[in-house]
């Protein structure tokens, strides 16, 4: 349906207008579908009860109806109707990450359409720490069921512009509160298995998690994942290891793919090495400093796409803190394009 006029409504970060805030929470609850910043990447909203405004989300991303949806609530209360009990492990992870990056999976309330969990049992939520967001979801009075707001495949959005390339013209509003902070997605916690699980690593660490909980289990899809995700159009492949040979294995792979004619993209870090004879290279943030590169991450994938790269580069980073979050969505990226030296 592109050909509606996308409202662009733009807003302070702290105290956003309520006016403005208030225009947005009626899209939503007329049925209209708002993307919104929060605390980790832009969020493509639409009010959670309403079903055919929660189908068209799928059906403008792209997305498979069996990949369901987290629900984004303001306030705890709305856990009430959402699921179906909260357990004393849950509470606790409230208290010490919400507001923030942590996506809690727990049993999921009888009144959840099943649009949104794709008919699963369990229910994704959680209370970003972003004044924006937590306005819009305050003022709609209602969760709101949000998926990252690019193309289905795509990287997420980190700025209002990312949310444009991807939906001007087939969404009808967008809250630009300026580029997101933690700039990759929440962690998801799996609540529902014997153990707490980590389904999916993001701005909360497994070390955070660890601390609190005493310990969780993992199972995350890195190579090999059931749908291709945060890929920008050019292959992707990943040199990991350490010391000078991943430098070296970078050059001697941008010399074959320019003596195939090919253009090459590097990305990498303001404390690696300098690769500017080697190819186009984009920097994102510290090596050092793994939320530095998380910040800046998926803008750099993008930033490939207009340099229309035919190959990118990409040098690991060490599997510790949030470089474990960034190495996964590298690993998606790359698709099975992985070389350890
Ligand atoms: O930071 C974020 O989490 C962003 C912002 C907008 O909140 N949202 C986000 O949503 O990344 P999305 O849809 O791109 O990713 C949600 C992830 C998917 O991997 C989905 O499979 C998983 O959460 N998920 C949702 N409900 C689930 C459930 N009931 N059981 C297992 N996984 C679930
Ligand atoms: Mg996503």
């Amino acid at each position: 349906m592109r050909g509606m006029k996308t409202c662009c409504i733009k807003v302070a970060r702290v105290n956003p207008d309520k006016d403005a805030i208030a225009r947005a929470a009626m899209v939503l609850c007329r049925g209209g579908l708002v993307a919104f910043p929060t605390e980790t990447v832009y969020g493509l909203g639409a009010a959670a009860a309403n079903t055919r405004a929660v189908a068209r989300i799928f059906a403008v991303k792209g997305r498979p109806p069996d990949n369901p949806l987290i629900m984004h609530i303001s306030s705890r209360s709305q856990l009430r109707a959402l699921v179906k009990d909260i357990t004393v492990e849950a509470e606790l992870l409230m208290d010490n990450f919400w507001p923030g990056p942590l996506t809690i999976i727990l049993p999921a309330a009888a009144g959840v359409p099943d649009i949104v969990t794709g008919g699963l049992t369990t229910v994704a939520v959680r209370m970003p720490d972003h004044p924006v967001a937590l306005a819009l979801i305050e003022a709609a009075g209602v969760p709101v069921a949000a998926p990252s707001a690019n193309l289905s495949g795509q990287p997420s959005p980190t700025q209002a512009a990312h949310v444009l390339q991807d939906f001007d013209g087939r969404i009808e509003a967008i809250l630009d509160g300026g580029p997101t902070g933690v700039g990759v997605e929440s962690t998801v916690l799996d609540l529902t298995t014997q153990a707490p699980t980590v389904l999916r690593p993001g701005g909360i660490t497994l070390e955070e998690l660890s601390g609190c909980l005493g310990g969780v289990h993992i199972n995350i899809a890195d190579g090999a994942a059931k749908y291709a995700h945060y890929a920008p159009h050019a292959p992707l492949c990943l040199v990991s290891g350490s010391g000078p040979a991943v430098a070296s294995k970078i050059r001697q792979l941008a010399e074959a793919e320019k003596r195939n004619g090919r253009r090459v993209g590097i990305l990498t870090y303001a404390d690696s090495e300098d690769f500017s004879s080697a190819g186009e290279v984009v920097f994102v943030g510290c090596k050092g400093s793994p939320e530095t590169v998380a910040a800046g991450l998926y803008s750099a994938l993008r930033r490939f796409n207009e340099l229309a790269v035919d190959i990118i580069l990409v040098e690991g980073l060490e599997e510790k803190g949030i470089g474990l979050t960034v190495m996964n969505r590298l690993k998606k990226a790359a698709g099975g394009r992985l070389i350890q030296v």
